[in-house]
């Protein structure tokens, strides 16, 4: 693309198509808004959160190919944004070829991540870098034996997945039967198949957002975060590191960034102990836990998102200490309102978003509080604090 920028909705328009309109893209749709990008989201279900701030949208499965192809010919976007892993991707990668669009960050890219297996194996035996012992397993016997080689306690997850489901974490092989049935169940008749991992003793966990713009690799300072049953539930920046694993964690994003290509952000998911990183995963986008860089760094991963895949400069310099906390449903509800929101932004610092999501459930996040503070223990305080007062009713 060259670095002119058209007119939306105007034959000059610049056209930006997203699959997937969650809250993460709806956040770099706003930015993409910003600098007068014509964007369009398609999502599985009406009133998505991208949908609802884009200039037009799509209800279509994403899955699957004819559907896929046909909105790509009727719309002609110069790029499409993939927002979740669950996509045609085979599709996608025709798609590009044909020359039809460009894929953010590549066709490749969302085939190797919407897969555990094709990630693992570029991380690990193509390139080297240091991860928790693994293997594939595609029958319970497998399974079995797997966890036996690798030792216990594992982790089992299905190899098509992603936010913690069909995730068990297995301490003896006594429980493993439930656990292959838990993935199975999450796989959804997909792709019987599943990775063991031996569990990592770490004394943190880490997003390392890594932007591939036009000129150069850049990083964000390291995102801290909890997770709970495999879904984050806090994140907070900078994570303070030792020098040493400071600079092995950005040589090993450096690594797989650039084995994938195109641009972008990239949330890099490493372990840390001491000085010893493992790398976990990357999701060729922005990340969740990354919603903290809304409060603290001047481009938010949305707005460093929105630059390096229009081929503008970005600047990922933190400005102060943050932290997030997630905002669950709570309830099953369809249709829900939200109270004390006046109160949550009474603490100093503090913002909101609520996603604007058309139904609740028990667990599916349905907002986030992010705080500033002088440190990083008074924006988590401050963002932990906002969140509890939020009560989420059916109406
Ligand atoms: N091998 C491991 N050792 C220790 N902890 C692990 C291991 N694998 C996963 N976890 C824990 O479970 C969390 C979720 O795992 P993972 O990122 O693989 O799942 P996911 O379904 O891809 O989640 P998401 O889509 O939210 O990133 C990790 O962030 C980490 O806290
Ligand atoms: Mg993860």
């Amino acid at each position: 693309m060259s670095h002119r920028l058209g007119t939306p909705l105007s034959p000059s328009a610049t056209r930006i198509l997203f699959l997937g309109a969650g809250e993460l893209g709806k956040e770099v749709i706003i930015e993409l808004q910003r600098l007068g990008v014509e964007t369009i989201a398609c999502d599985r279900y009406a009133n998505a959160p991208g949908m609802q701030v884009a200039h037009r949208s799509h209800i279509l499965d994403m899955m699957d190919a004819v559907a896929l192809r046909e909105i790509i010919e009727r719309e002609r976007p110069d790029l499409i944004v993939p927002e979740i892993e669950a996509i045609a991707t085979d599709e996608l990668a025709r798609i590009e070829a044909d020359g039809l669009a460009r894929v953010i960050p590549t066709a490749r890219a969302t085939q190797l991540t919407m897969d555990r297996e094709g990630i693992r194996r570029l991380a690990a035996e193509t390139l080297g870098l240091n991860t928790s012992p693994y293997a594939f397993a595609s029958s319970l016997a497998e399974l079995m034996q797997a966890a036996e080689q690798i030792g216990y306690p594992v982790f089992i997850k299905p190899v098509m997945s992603s936010s913690g489901k069909g995730q068990s974490l297995v301490a003896t092989a006594e429980e493993m039967t439930t656990a292959w049935d838990h993935a199975l169940e999450a796989g959804r008749g997909r792709k019987v198949r599943v990775i063991v991992e031996g569990a990592i003793d770490f004394d943190y966990e880490i997003t390392l957002l890594t932007v591939r713009s036009l000129k150069t690799t850049s990083f964000c300072e390291p995102v801290g975060h909890v997770q709970q049953q495999g879904d984050y539930v806090e994140s907070w920046q900078p994570q303070a590191m030792a020098p040493a694993a400071r600079a092995t964690a950005q040589d090993m994003a450096r690594r797989v960034t650039d084995n994938i290509g195109g641009l972008g952000v990239f949330g890099v998911e490493l372990f840390v102990k001491g000085e010893t990183v493992w790398f976990s995963e990357v999701s060729p986008r922005p990340h969740d836990t990354g919603l903290v860089t809304l409060a603290t760094q001047d481009q938010s991963e949305f707005a460093l998102h929105a630059r390096a895949i229009l081929g503008l400069p970005v600047d990922t310099r933190l400005t102060r200490p943050g932290a997030s906390a997630v905002i669950y449903g709570g309830i099953d509800a369809a249709g829900v309102a939200f109270e004390g929101v006046d109160d949550a932004l009474e603490t100093e610092g503090t913002q909101l978003r609520l996603f604007g999501k058309p139904r609740a459930y028990e667990k599916r996040r349905m907002g986030v509080a992010i705080a500033h503070g002088e440190t990083i223990d008074m924006a988590r305080h401050r963002a932990r604090s906002a969140a509890a007062k939020i009560r989420i009713v059916e109406v």
